[in-house]
């Protein structure tokens, strides 16, 4: 539709243009033309002129129903979703993107879609008003709790489009940015084969340091030891946290799992309950990988994993370049 949008936009814009061209001509001229010389003799009032008023009249009236007509059109078209579009579900919260695929497959922040196919976008949030806004694909639409909207696009060349929020939603509302990634039909299927689980030879912590990006943990949970909005995550794990109720807790591997699946029920003291269910996000075998990954960075680090403490080493400095990687694209 981005063309489509974009030819209305630019005929308002140059009509707009001619438009004003036209007044702000005529105003300089006649203030120029008809300046105060001398003393003149009064004269009576300007008296009407039936051709000119019909003419700025019936003039407008047509390029305001040209525009609607178009428009109108437009709109139809943006709204009327084609029937063999693919549904995929998106969930907005504070402050990611999740994305619910047709088999069961989910992704955090990256739509993967197929080129060239219609893609329906049925939107709800869990929080606020969210608003999935995709500017190269000239869509846009309010995502709202307690109800769904819909958006769709067909997406005509492969690559990675911006998908931002573009409604206030609170702290973190500037890095609710996502990506739209387009690929060819067999990526989209060999993509979704592997959306569900890590990639071939990676270890359980090399994933789950994959999901803490792709995942969003990112957003709110350093690995550097700063505290974000939440804890980070940086020798945490084999370590006594304090609660909010001043109860003393150890994070183990249960702990971070129930802290994944109800993060309201431990909170840590000084942090605000705010971190969203990742139920139904992460399946089993994901939350294994982000236990290792934790334990990997962890306090005391299982000893397979300090004998490679070089490795360890270079392994942290992987994921600052990582980092300095995604902030550049961004
Ligand atoms: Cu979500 Cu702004």
């Amino acid at each position: 539709m981005a063309g489509d949008v974009d030819a209305l936009f630019y005929f308002i814009f140059y009509a707009s243009l001619i438009l004003m061209a036209i007044v702000t001509f005529t105003i300089v001229y006649f203030v120029i033309r008809y300046r105060r010389r001398g003393k003149p003799g009064l004269t009576s009032g300007p008296t009407e002129n039936k051709a000119l008023e019909i003419t700025w009249t019936v003039i407008p009236t047509i390029l305001v129903f040209i525009i609607f007509a178009w428009g109108f059109k437009d709109y139809l078209r943006l709204h009327i979703v084609p029937a063999n579009s693919m549904e995929v579900k998106v969930t907005a919260q504070q402050w990611f993107w999740s994305f619910q695929y047709p088999d069961g497959a989910t992704n955090v922040n990256e739509l993967v879609v197929p080129v060239d196919k219609p893609v329906k976008l049925l939107m709800s949030s869990k929080d606020v008003i969210h608003s999935f806004y995709v500017p190269s694909f000239r869509i846009k639409q309010d995502v709202l709790p307690n109800r769904y909207t819909i958006e769709w696009f067909q997406a005509t060349d492969t690559g990675s489009y911006n998908l931002f929020c573009a409604e206030y939603c609170g702290e973190k509302h500037s890095s609710m940015i996502g990506k739209v990634k387009v690929v060819t039909q067999p990526e989209y299927e060999e993509w979704l084969q592997t959306a569900q689980g890590p990639s071939g030879g990676q270890s359980p912590a090399e994933y789950g340091e994959q999901l803490y990006h792709s995942k969003a943990c990112v957003t709110c949970h350093s690995i550097n030891g700063t505290p974000g909005t939440g804890p980070s995550f940086l020798n945490k794990f084999g370590s006594m946290e304090t609660l909010e109720g001043g109860e003393k807790v150890l994070i183990d591997e249960n702990y971070v799992r129930e802290s994944i699946l109800k993060p309201r029920a431990k909170v840590v003291k000084g942090f605000q309950p705010v971190m969203p269910t990742f139920q139904g996000l992460l399946n089993d075998k994901q939350i294994d990988a982000i236990v290792a990954f934790l334990k990997s960075i962890g306090k005391n680090p299982p000893p397979e994993q300090s004998q490679e403490k070089g490795e360890s080493g270079s392994s942290q400095s992987k994921t600052s370049d990582t980092t300095g990687q995604t902030s550049k694209n961004k």
